[in-house]
């Protein structure tokens, strides 16, 4: 599965979101290794995520429109949202994938979502801080890499969020929603 989903990125995508697709699967390998878990899902998760990043809009929407969760018109108004969902749908019509914590990793891996399986808590966080990534440095790299996987998703939520306050963008409710469920979970943001 992990070379047919490579072969096709090579077909379809950009030569950066190849890179980025490959690094995020060799941190998810890494990751469920340090967590002691399967690394082959996650590393399917890792280089499928993307792999509805780069269709045109149109194309998103009508791929994610046929996801078992129905889309909002915010989502429909900001495809790129919709990309994993997108993604997921394209994953198991045309590659016959059926791994559902893969599927939903792939689903949520743009803004998280409740009730996350730990290979998509995996891929959220190796999506943020494979090293190919220039927005974090190699300190806080490390930093996160220290913590427990709930408190990784939950630094890399605040941030996240915290940045699109401050760019002036909304915040979907699938992002608050996890944000407060760690939260509550008893980790300190
Ligand atoms: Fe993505
Ligand atoms: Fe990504």
């Amino acid at each position: 599965m992990y070379n047919r989903i490579k072969r096709y990125l090579e077909q379809n995508v950009t030569q950066s979101r190849l890179e980025h697709s490959m690094a995020t699967s060799r941190m998810c390998g890494y990751l469920c290794n340090l967590f002691g878990i399967d690394e082959a899902p996650g590393k399917i998760a890792g280089i499928a995520h993307d792999i509805a990043r780069e269709l045109h809009d149109n194309e998103k929407i009508a791929l994610a429109e046929k996801d078992i969760y129905t889309t909002t018109p915010y989502e429909r108004e900001h495809p790129v949202l919709l990309h994993g969902r997108a993604g997921a749908v394209l994953l198991s019509e045309q590659f016959s994938l059926s791994d559902e914590p893969v599927l939903q990793a792939v689903r949520w891996h743009t803004t998280g979502h409740t009730g996350m399986g730990v290979i998509g808590k995996i891929l959220f966080v190796a999506d943020y801080i494979e090293p190919g990534r220039t927005h974090i440095d190699d300190a806080y790299r490390q930093k996160i890499l220290k913590m427990s996987l709930d408190a990784m998703v939950l630094e890399i939520l605040s941030k996240e969020i915290t940045h699109l306050r401050n760019s002036g963008n909304a915040i979907v409710e699938d992002s608050i929603l996890l944000y407060d469920d760690l939260l509550n979970s008893g980790l300190k943001g």
